[in-house]
This record gives C-alpha cells, sequence and structure tokens, in this order.
C-alpha cells in the first residue's frame, strides 16, 4: 500500500486556535483525506508546541503552572478541530513522555556525532517569534511581526553546526531533492543561503520550562529544536510509545504545510538536523502565505481574531471548511473578509451547487415520484466530467485547492445552464418522457460526480447526498478512484431519496 505522510506545524498554546491555524490545518485535513480516497495510508499529523519562554509567560500570567496552562489550551485546539472534522490520525504535544525521549535520544545523537559544541552567545531575541533577530531586522526597535521589544540574551549555550550543512542543504534545495513550494519561496530560501549560514545555538540556561539537554542537565533544548523533531516523534520514529504507528515505515514526511513565516526552520534547520542523523530528507514543503483580516493584520489588540467557531456558525462545518481553503491560492497572501466569504457562500453553494441539487431532486420527485431508471450520460456531459476530472487531478497533486474547488464548480455551473437549455418543464409538459429521463439522468450523474469530487472538502454534504442515492462511506473509495481513472461513475439506484436543504442562503 503506498503512503502519504503529511504534517501541520504544531501550535503554539499562547492562545485559542484562531483562523490562521484553521487554515492550515484545514488544508493537511482535505489533501490527506484525498489520498485516503486514492488507497493510500495517509499518516496525517498534528499538535501543539508547548515549551519555551513565550508559554511559560503566559502561563504566568494566568497564574497556572505551565502544563496545566497547556492543558487547558490543548482541550480547545481538540474541540475545535472535532468542530470543523478534522481527522488526525496523531496530535502530538511536546510535553508527551514519548516526545521528550525522541527528543532527548536525537540531541544525544547529533552531539556524539560531533555536531554540537559549547561557546557564548549574546543577541537580541524575541519572545514572541522565539527566536533570534538581528538589529537591522528591528523597525523602530521592534520586532515587526510582534510589536514587541526583542530582550538581550548572553549566555553560554551549545550551538548546532548548521553551518557544516550549507552546501548540501543549497544543492537539496535546488535540484528539488526537498521540493519548496511554490517556487518563488524556494528562490528565497536559496538567496538566503547563498548570503550565508551561522551555526544556531539550540539550549537556553536560564529557561527551566523545556527539555533538558541529555549531556548537560542545566541546559533546556531551544523549543524550536524540540519542536521541529516532533514530526519523528508523531509516527514514534524510534519506538518510545506503544501507541502502535508504523513507525518508519511513514518516513519520509511526503509534506510539510506550514506557514511562510516558518519556511527556514523547516526547509534549513530542520534538513540539517536530519542529515546530522543521518535520515531521509521531507519531500516536500508548501509554506502559504499569510492573511488579514478585512484587510488589518490579525491580532488581539486589535480585536479582529477570528475564531473558527465564528465561522461554523455563520456557515456551517462544510461551507466553512471549503471556504477557508478556496478563498485565495494557497501560496500567497491574502485578505479574509467575511462580506467576501459570505458572497461567496451564496454564490458557489446555495446558487450554483445547492441549487442544482435542490432543482434537480425537485424535478425528480415531480415528475418521476423519486423513480428512475437512469440513462448513461449523454456525450457532451461525459466530456465534460473528464475534463474535470483531469483538472481536478492535477491540481489536487499540485496542492491548489482553491482551482481544485473551482473544476468542480464550473461542473456545477455547467449542469445548471444545461437545466436552462434542456428546459425538462417544458420536456414534461409535452410528455417527452424518453427526454426527460435522459436530461434528468445526466443531471443526477453530475450531482454524484461532484458530491464525490467534493468528499475531501465538505464530508458531511457529500455523505448527505450520496445517502439519497442509496450510497454511504463504504462505496466511496471504490467509486472515486473509478471516477480518478476512468473518468466515470455508476448509478444504481432506482429509486432515490429526498435531500434536505444543504446551503440556506445568508443575508
Ligand atoms: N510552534 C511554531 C511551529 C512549530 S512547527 C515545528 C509556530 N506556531 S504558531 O502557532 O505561531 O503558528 C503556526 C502556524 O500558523 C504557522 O504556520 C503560521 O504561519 C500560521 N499562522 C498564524 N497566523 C497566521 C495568519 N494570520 N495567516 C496565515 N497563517 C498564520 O509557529
Amino acid at each position: 500500500m503506498k503512503k502519504f505522510y503529511l504534517t501541520t506545524p504544531i501550535y503554539y498554546v499562547n492562545d485559542e486556535p484562531h483562523i490562521g491555524h484553521t487554515y492550515t490545518t484545514v488544508i493537511a485535513d482535505v489533501i490527506s483525506r484525498y489520498y485516503k480516497l486514492l488507497g493510500y495510508s495517509a499518516f496525517f499529523l498534528t499538535g501543539t508546541d508547548e515549551h519555551g519562554a513565550k508559554i511559560f509567560e503566559v502561563a504566568k500570567k494566568n497564574n497556572l503552572e505551565p502544563k496545566k496552562y497547556c492543558d487547558k489550551i490543548v482541550e480547545k485546539f481538540k474541540s475545535a478541530w472535532k468542530l470543523l472534522n478534522i481527522e488526525y490520525t496523531n496530535f502530538i504535544r511536546t510535553t508527551d513522555e514519548y516526545h521528550e525521549k525522541t527528543v532527548q535520544f536525537v540531541l544525544e545523537k547529533i552531539h556524539n556525532n560531533g555536531d554540537i559544541y559549547k561557546s557564548n552567545y549574546e543577541g537580541l531575541y524575541c519572545i514572541q517569534c522565539e527566536k533570534f533577530i538581528q538589529e537591522d531586522e528591528l523597525v523602530d526597535g521592534v520586532c515587526p511581526d510582534h510589536n514587541v521589544k526583542p530582550v538581550l540574551y548572553k549566555e553560554e549555550n551549545y550551538f548546532f553546526k548548521l553551518s557544516k550543512y550549507k552546501n548540501a542543504i543549497f544543492e537539496k534545495i535546488k535540484n528539488n531533492e526537498i521540493e519548496i513550494l511554490p517556487e518563488t519561496r524556494k528562490n528565497e530560501v536559496l538567496g538566503k543561503l547563498q548570503a550565508g549560514l551561522e551555526d544556531i545555538s539550540i539550549s537556553r540556561k536560564t529557561l527551566k520550562w523545556g527539555i533538558p539537554l541529555p549531556f548537560d542537565s542545566e541546559q533546556t533544548i531551544y523549543v524550536w529544536i524540540d519542536a521541529l523533531i516532533n514530526y519523528l516523534s508523531g509516527i514514534d520514529y524510534f519506538k518510545f510509545s506503544n501507541l502502535g504507528f508504523n513507525n518508519k515505515e511513514f518516513w519520509p514526511c511526503d509534506l510539510h504545510l506550514i506557514g511562510k513565516d516558518i519556511l527556514w526552520f523547516h526547509s534549513v534547520i530542520w534538513p540539517a538536523l536530519l542529515l546530522s542523523l543521518n535520515i531521509p530528507l521531507p519531500k516536500k514543503i508548501l509554506a502559504h502565505g499569510f492573511f488579514t483580516i478585512d484587510g488589518k493584520k490579525m491580532s488581539k489588540t486589535l480585536g479582529n481574531v477570528i475564531k473558527p467557531a465564528q465561522l461554523v456558525e455563520q456557515f456551517g462545518v462544510d461551507a466553512t471548511r471549503i471556504l477557508i481553503v478556496s478563498m485565495f491560492p494557497i501560496g500567497v497572501d491574502g485578505n479574509f473578509s467575511l462580506s467576501e466569504m459570505k458572497d461567496k457562500y451564496n454564490k458557489d453553494l446555495a446558487d450554483n451547487f445547492g441549487n442544482l441539487v435542490s432543482r434537480t431532486f425537485g424535478m425528480l420527485n415531480k415528475y418521476f415520484c423519486n423513480k428512475l431508471k437512469t440513462l448513461l450520460p449523454s456525450q457532451i456531459l461525459r466530456q465534460e466530467i473528464l475534463n474535470c476530472v483531469k483538472n481536478y487531478k492535477t491540481y489536487f497533486e499540485k496542492f491548489e485547492l482553491h482551482r481544485v474547488t473551482e473544476v468542480i464548480l464550473e461542473l456545477t455551473s455547467f449542469a445548471n445552464r444545461y437545466v436552462q437549455e434542456k428546459t425538462p418543464w417544458i420536456l414534461a409538459k409535452e410528455n417527452k418522457i424518453d427526454k426527460l429521463s435522459q436530461v434528468l439522468s445526466d443531471l443526477l450523474y453530475i450531482i454524484k460526480t461532484s458530491s464525490i469530487l467534493f468528499f475531501p472538502f465538505m464530508t458531511n454534504i457529500s455523505l448527505k447526498i450520496l445517502s439519497c442515492f442509496n450510497e454511504d462511506e463504504k462505496d466511496l473509495n471504490e467509486n472515486f478512484q473509478t471516477l480518478l481513472r476512468q473518468g466515470q461513475i455508476y448509478i444504481k439506484a432506482e429509486e432515490f431519496s429526498q435531500p434536505e436543504i444543504l446551503f440556506k442562503k445568508i443575508q
């Protein structure tokens, strides 16, 4: 069986999940469901990043022990993912024992390889970014991403020989052994690498909220090193738990999904650690853009943070999922506007797809009392479906999810135009039953096809529609694979049930 291992970043638990986290997680879920439908054994890892100065401080502000504080926020992440129908394989917490053991084991190995040494470090550190920041990156003395003043760190730390791996990583990114998507981001990383690569500090002496270094318990491991290793511990690569995952079988990672802000860690530091460990490198890294809310940066101070539950309340789970991944292309920066989301919901889901389903089933009820021996689809329709499926596959494999949704919606728009052209109500009036059966068969055919194709995005709605064809999730894999291979599906049902209203129009 072919495997597909994909990951989201593990999220800092300094706050509840917002739509930034939701965006990455829904994209991952959609891709994971696609590969599962294709028959892959997909491993989808997500989780939380719980150590470091940032979490320590926020826990203190909340008058809680760090672990207690993390437990509280972790539940919020888990319930948000449940609400959004996210089907992860494992949820890793960096405070899990098997993760901590993995991290220590890995650091011991790298140390034994001679890639770690002790030295003094002095530099500015942004606690909110959890990274060192150069003087020339500051704007008016503050970190431009967080608007906070960095603190001066002066400590004796352990260092990882990152510079040693500069050429190897440059080559591997250049020749796509590690494929960075979109291409513009790849060039950014190559350019930055060319400018130079220094060793990095990987431990903290004064911060106690972290995993102790195995070879010097006076120091804790830098939160980013701890976090990156989750991609190994999450599948229990070194077998420190009894979770029973297939461990190494899933490695190398097929896709790390991240935001553009953390690309350097994933495309340079992470591969360097893996090279030192002599473990194969991840295949692809997809860096999505950052989005603003109504043109402004999302922040607590501005009071424009959108929580996933707010969207679900307005649009429902399935519509939220599809809207969030299709508002703009994954790789670019975009703007989220609730009113644009509402327009898109009305246009694509209520007026286009939803309308097609309700008018078709309405006619099926009115003219055939829900009973119809469907005919094979007309030639013109078969061609439309073939085109749609071909594009669907191409775009999915490039992770261009907004285009994937566009091609399905083009098919359903085609079907809506088809209704107007064929005027089935006139056929019914003139008693042209054969022609009417053909039109309705064609429409049912498109509805079933599009429902199957929509499944990775709108699992509940797809299943609801398929149940009107007397089908359930069991039939889905086979249907999906035949559709993607041959551009065909079959309608076995001769009696149908009526769907409920799927997308109520929002005023
Ligand atoms: N803990 C680290 C990741 C460690 S992975 C080994 C981290 N966490 S985070 O919670 O701050 O961010 C997680 C992800 O959310 C990042 O990929 C980031 O890009 C994404 N987003 C946070 N705010 C966002 C937007 N406003 N827009 C899009 N994505 C954003 O970084």
